[in-house]
């Protein structure tokens, strides 16, 4: 018999407040997850009931819905063969730099599919990244959950695929192994993966077919499922409809961003310093502004909603709000100069690919080595 699912909103909102530990399979040990026709029923039975999806929050909320659209966050996980990466593959050739090896690429109607040099094609499910700065592909097997990360990725800064970051550990491969493709992901860390690209992710006991899963950081991943907003905010009584996540005080708004974005609970064990300038929780909460003001969010600097701004007078004229004189001694450099450029640095992280360290101080260069 296939594990009973467990389902509820409840449970849910544990999940969107808390991060992704109850989503995954528990630890103990257990056969892989068999298709399970009831289980696939009740998710999308749940899914149906409860969320309202993007376009449902469209006419009520416009500004919302369009500085979304703009935003990363509405694109970030789509299906590979209808990607323009897939339009530019399709029917050609790549060579890896680093193996001995080709991979082919060839889309049909309901599939896009890889092949590497003497090894049987392989299913490519979905493009992770909306691509700022870069789009991965990766697959989950709807029988087992198990997935792979690919070695090849599309990078903006060339406009063309390269090898993953990180797969150079990979550089050596079995032949007809899961290597040959990319980096074998089992089925807690499959998930784990989509869950910071997705809204919601079908639960351990699941078979996680492709349809199963809600793609994008959508409204509700921030918002909780809001079908019952919806229905009533038609009815006029939007106000009985209360709010599902909290963003009034600073800790619990952290901990919904930093689920994702990453803070000191949740950064990969021995992060390199140059690779910690990618998490802006972690780096964020670091700071004297931060802790000293009790009510800087991210929102003091962005719209939630919104791709990032790269108006540096915007950004500025923040800091100068808080920092102005009797409140604040002013810089003892440059008060009127380009703050972010000196305390807020962009950090190479690697491929060329660079983040702002959001931990705002006096950067000497000695603090770069140690964390
Ligand atoms: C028919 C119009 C309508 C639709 C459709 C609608 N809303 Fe609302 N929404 C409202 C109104 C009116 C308010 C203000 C109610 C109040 O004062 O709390 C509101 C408030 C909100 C708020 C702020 C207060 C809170 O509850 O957190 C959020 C967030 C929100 N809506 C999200 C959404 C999302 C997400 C969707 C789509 C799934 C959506 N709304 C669809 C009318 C609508
Ligand atoms: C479910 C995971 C998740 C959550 C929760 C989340 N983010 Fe993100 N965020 C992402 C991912 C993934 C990206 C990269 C999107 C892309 O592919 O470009 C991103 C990108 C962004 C960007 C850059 C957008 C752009 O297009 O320039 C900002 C700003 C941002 N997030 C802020 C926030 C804030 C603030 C919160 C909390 C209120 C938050 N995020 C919550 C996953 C998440
Ligand atoms: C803990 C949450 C988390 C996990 C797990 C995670 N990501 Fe991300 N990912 C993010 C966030 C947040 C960003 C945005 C980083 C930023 O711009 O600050 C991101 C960015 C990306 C980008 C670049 C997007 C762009 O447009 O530049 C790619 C590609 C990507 N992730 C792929 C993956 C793949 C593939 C996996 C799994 C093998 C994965 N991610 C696992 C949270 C996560
Ligand atoms: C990355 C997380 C995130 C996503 C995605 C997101 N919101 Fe929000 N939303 C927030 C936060 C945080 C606030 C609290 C106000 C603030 O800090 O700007 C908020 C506030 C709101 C409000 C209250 C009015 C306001 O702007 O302060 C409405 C309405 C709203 N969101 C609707 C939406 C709708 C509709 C969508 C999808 C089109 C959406 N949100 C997507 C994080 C998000
Ligand atoms: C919401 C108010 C606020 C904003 C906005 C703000 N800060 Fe601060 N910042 C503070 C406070 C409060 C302190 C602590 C002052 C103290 O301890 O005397 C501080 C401390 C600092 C410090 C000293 C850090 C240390 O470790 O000693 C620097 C540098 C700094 N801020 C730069 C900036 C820059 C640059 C910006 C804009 C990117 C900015 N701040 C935005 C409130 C703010
Ligand atoms: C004091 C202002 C400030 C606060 C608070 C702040 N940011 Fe930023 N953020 C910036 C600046 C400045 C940039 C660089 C923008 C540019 O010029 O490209 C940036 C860039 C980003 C980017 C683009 C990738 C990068 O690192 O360059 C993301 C994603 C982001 N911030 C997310 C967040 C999140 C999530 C939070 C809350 C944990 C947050 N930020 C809080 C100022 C801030
Ligand atoms: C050219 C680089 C540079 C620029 C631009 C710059 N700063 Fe600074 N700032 C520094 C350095 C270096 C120090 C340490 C000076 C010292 O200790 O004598 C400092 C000191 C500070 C401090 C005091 C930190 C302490 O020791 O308590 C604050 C606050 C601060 N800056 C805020 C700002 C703000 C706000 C801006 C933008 C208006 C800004 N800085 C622009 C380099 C810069």
């Amino acid at each position: 018999m296939s594990r009973a699912v467990v389902l509820s909103v409840g449970a849910l909102l544990v999940l969107l407040a808390g991060g992704i530990a109850y989503l995954l399979p528990s630890q103990e040990t257990h056969a892989p997850a068999q298709p399970s026709p009831s289980g696939i029923n009740q998710w999308q039975a749940f899914i149906t009931e409860h969320f309202a999806f993007d376009e449902a929050c469209k006419d009520c909320h416009v500004e919302q819905f369009a500085a979304h659209q703009r935003s990363g966050h509405s694109r970030t996980a789509t299906p590979m063969r209808e990607t323009n990466v897939a339009d530019k593959l399709d029917g050609t050739e790549y060579r890896d730099q680093r193996r001995d090896q080709s991979f082919t690429f060839k889309r049909s109607s309901d599939s896009f599919l890889v092949q590497a040099t003497e090894e049987n094609p392989f299913p490519v499910h979905w493009l992770l990244g909306s691509g700022v700065h870069a789009r991965t592909p990766v697959s989950i097997d709807p029988v087992s959950g198990h997935g792979v990360e690919f070695r090849w990725s599309w990078f903006a800064h060339l406009d063309g695929i390269g090898v993953t970051p990180d797969h150079q550990r990979f550089d050596d491969y079995k032949p007809h192994s899961l290597e040959c493709y990319g980096r074998p992901l089992d089925p807690k860390q499959a998930l784990a993966c989509v869950n910071c690209h997705m809204t919601a992710v079908p639960p351990d006991g699941v078979s996680p077919t492709q349809d199963m899963f809600y793609p994008n950081v959508s409204c509700e991943r921030c918002h909780g499922p809001r079908k019952e907003h919806v229905r009533l905010a038609k009815l006029g009584q939007a106000e009985e409809a209360k709010p599902l996540l909290q963003y009034n005080d600073q800790t619990t708004y952290m901990r919904q961003c930093a689920q994702c974005h990453r803070d000191e609970t949740n950064i990969p064990p021995n992060s390199e310093q140059s690779a910690l300038a990618r998490y802006q929780p972690y780096g964020l909460q670091k700071s004297k502004c931060f802790q000293s003001s009790k009510n800087m969010t991210c929102s003091t600097c962005h719209d939630p909603h919104d791709s990032t701004s790269s108006d540096r007078r915007m950004y500025n004229d923040t800091c100068l709000q808080c920092h102005q004189a009797p409140e604040q001694t002013p810089c003892a450099l440059q008060p009127a100069g380009d703050c972010v450029t000196c305390h807020m640095p962009a950090v190479e992280w690697e491929a060329g690919i660079e983040f702002h360290d959001h931990w705002i101080r006096v950067v000497d260069s000695s603090d770069r080595e140690q964390p």
